[in-house]
């Protein structure tokens, strides 16, 4: 393969920008390291061109997660470009914040406040300082990928492993003060009795219960119940992080699909279609704490985030936006597992369908994940583990995608029946957690 200018820049930018980027998911290391083509100069509904003018079908992680209508929808990019023309910043408020309020309460009845953020992770940061500050507790019981805010890494100082079996293994939490050590509880995901455990230990110093509704796996019978039950009896806030499972099952949060009434919920991503946006919704009594603590940032009043966000929900409820996206995630899921059945290569497949990924179960599964980015990007895919739908990804596009997945699982089954793996790659191995570039 000839060498990319993404690659070659990617290269330059790791000498300059600590870790090459700000977004561990968006570095090569992550697909197909000295290989991927790392920047984009173009991206329009499902394309990506590259810095070399290539092109390719982005059957990826969509932005990560960021844009499920697709690249530079037409429609939200419309209604930006004319809060741009408006002036998207200003001494006065934009009145998008209190129509986008209104729309988000709406959608979800039980909440009665709302307060922006940019991001997920600051949105996250906000929800639980409003429950520390509500509550006047310290500890919080948390289940899932939150964010990098040190209220979460504070997990990791207990233990260098307590967020592995989490989301992202490994991660460091060099930095954070060791004072916070012992404030962020964690527990497994369908496993009630970890909560209960700390409810034991930990009982009224518990200021939150945080967790996403569903990710990987759907819920056990009783579980998101169960752990609503004991946040309540502890008087701890319920705290549902909506950032990646939010506006994909269903137009809101995924929470309503299993009829939790949470204390807050937190939406960031899907909602705004690649504008950064966050948002935090509540019962008003512990919403009101955000007046008794600082929570205050200047980019968070501009215009351009709520804007896309009005248009992104609107978009959501003319097109059916989540049937849609659930329709392509299952083609997608059924198509990995007819590929790698006739392959002869067992691999799992987890995530709701619009977030659907796949791992191989196989003694050298990162060598053919990777082989798997490599094959896939010579015939004009970007991919990788995981596939995130969206309203972009027309059946033609999955079709074809599928095809080529049929090739190139023959070709890693091959592989693995000579032992040639490591061979096949014309890079090395793509990391498969938190590593630190060099
Ligand atoms: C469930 C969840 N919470 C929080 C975050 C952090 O959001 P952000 O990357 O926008 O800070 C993510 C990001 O992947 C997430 O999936």
């Amino acid at each position: 393969m000839k060498e990319n200018s993404g690659s070659a820049l990617w290269r330059r930018a790791k000498r300059i920008i600590p870790g090459g980027n700000q977004l561990l998911s968006k570095r090569s290391e992550q697909f197909l390291p000295d290989l991927w083509p790392a920047y984009y100069s173009r991206a329009q509904g499902v394309q990506v061109w590259d810095l070399d003018e290539n092109r390719y079908i982005d059957m990826c992680i969509a932005g990560i997660g960021a844009c499920p209508l697709g690249y530079a929808d037409p429609d939200v990019d419309g209604a930006v470009k004319e809060a741009i023309r408006k002036g998207s910043m200003c001494t006065l408020n934009c009145p998008e914040e209190v129509e986008l309020a209104e729309t988000l309460l709406h959608l979800h009845p039980w909440a009665g406040m709302v307060r922006y953020a940019r991001g997920g992770g600051e949105a996250m940061a906000i929800a639980v300082r409003i429950a520390r500050a509500y509550t006047g507790r310290d500890r919080i019981a948390f289940c899932g990928y939150h964010g990098w805010h040190d209220w979460y890494l504070a997990a990791n100082l207990a233990d260098d492993h307590n967020l592995d079996g989490q989301l992202l293994p490994g991660l460091a939490p060099r930095g954070v003060p060791r004072s916070l050590k012992g404030t962020a509880l964690p527990f497994r995901y369908n496993n009630l009795g970890d909560l209960e455990e700390i409810a034991r230990r930990y009982g009224g110093e518990i200021a939150a219960v945080v967790m996403e509704p569903v990710r990987d796996r759907e819920p056990e019978k009783g579980f998101l119940e169960g752990a609503a039950r004991i946040a309540e009896e502890l008087g701890a806030l319920f705290v549902i992080d909506e950032v990646s499972a939010g506006f994909r099952l269903n137009t809101g949060g995924a929470h309503l699909r299993y009829k939790l009434q949470p204390d807050i919920a937190v939406f960031a991503k899907a909602m705004s279609n690649g504008y950064p946006m966050a948002a935090v919704i509540g019962r008003e009594d512990p919403m009101q704490a955000a007046q008794e603590t600082f929570i205050s940032s200047t980019y968070w009043t501009e215009r351009i985030g709520p804007t896309a966000a009005i248009a992104t929900i609107e978009k959501y409820l003319r097109r059916d936006v989540p049937g849609h996206l659930v329709r392509a995630g299952r083609q997608v899921q059924e198509g990995w597992q007819k590929a790698a059945d006739s392959a002869g290569l067992p691999i799992e497949i987890a995530g709701i369908a619009p977030l659907a990924h796949f791992s191989f179960r196989i003694a050298e599964k990162d060598e053919a994940q990777t082989l798997f980015s490599q094959l896939m990007l010579e015939r004009g895919f970007l991919a990788g583990k995981s596939f995130y739908a969206t309203l972009a990804h027309t059946d033609e596009h999955i079709r074809d995608y599928i095809t080529a997945c049929e090739e190139v699982l023959g070709l890693i089954a091959d592989g693995v029946s000579r032992g040639t793996v490591l061979q096949m790659l014309k890079g090395p191995v793509a990391h498969a957690g938190f590593r630190r570039l060099t």
